[in-house]
């Protein structure tokens, strides 16, 4: 890779691999090592099309999700841990901001269509999302609501957006909903050019395993 004539660049890398594989190797549902390492070699790939900073990209993409909410005990626990492993590594401050912000604009505070402050975020953001997408979307969804004991689908419950009052607040969705309350939508959602474009290939891969998923449901595939 083009960082690899930097050896002090090199080593960053190196550590954070070590540090997100032991990290991440607890959780086997979506969030983990070999998520991380999908998104990082997708994140290379895509900075290397947009003409982004690899370095960054690549950094940014193995620790994005040390301070997800969901793997910690709060956010803010997540933060901490995020910024003690930043403090022993010798990191530029803007390459230190750089990767402080893509993380946080892309797991949390990133809604849906909000502007992102940079070319890196908009890379990792793709690559994040591309993994949600595809057979190993569909994989990593039913791990997910699995590990939760969620039902995979109720033919009577329609997506949160149109759920009643009452649905809501209880809470209660299915896993083929999460294609319509999230997975669905991301495909309109990317940054890059080959990101749009793997995105829509996936996606389409998803509606005709959602389409068939119903006709088996229903008994209608013979
Ligand atoms: P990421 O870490 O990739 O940004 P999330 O933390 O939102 O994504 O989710 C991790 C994985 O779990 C994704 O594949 C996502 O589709 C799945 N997931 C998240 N929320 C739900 C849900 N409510 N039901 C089923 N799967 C979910
Ligand atoms: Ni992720």
């Amino acid at each position: 890779s083009e960082q690899s004539h930097h050896p002090v660049k090199e080593s960053i890398l190196c550590e954070a691999r070590a540090f997100v594989q032991e990290d991440a190797s607890r959780h086997a549902d979506g969030h983990d090592w070999t998520h991380i390492e999908r998104v990082t070699r997708l994140a290379a790939r895509l900075a290397h099309d947009e003409g982004a900073d690899p370095f960054i990209c690549e950094l940014a993409a193995l620790l994005h999700d040390v301070p997800d909410e969901k793997l910690n005990d709060s956010l803010e626990a997540g933060m901490v841990k995020l910024h003690a492993w930043l403090d022993s590594q010798p990191l530029a401050p803007a390459a230190r901001e750089a990767v402080v912000n893509i993380i946080s604009t892309i797991s949390f505070a990133g809604g849906q269509g909000a502007a992102l402050s940079s070319l890196e975020a908009q890379v990792v953001q793709d690559a994040d999302r591309l993994d949600a997408l595809g057979a190993i979307g569909i994989a990593r969804t039913f791990a997910f609501a699995g590990a939760r004991g969620r039902e995979m689908y109720d033919p009577s419950l329609l997506p949160r957006e149109q759920m009643t009052r009452e649905q809501y607040r209880n809470e209660r969705s299915t896993t083929i909903n999460h294609f319509y309350e999230k997975l669905f939508k991301l495909k309109n959602l990317m940054n890059t050019s080959y990101g749009k474009e793997l995105a829509q290939q996936r996606h389409e891969y998803m509606v005709q395993f959602v389409e068939q998923f119903k006709q088996e449901w229903e008994g209608t595939d013979d």
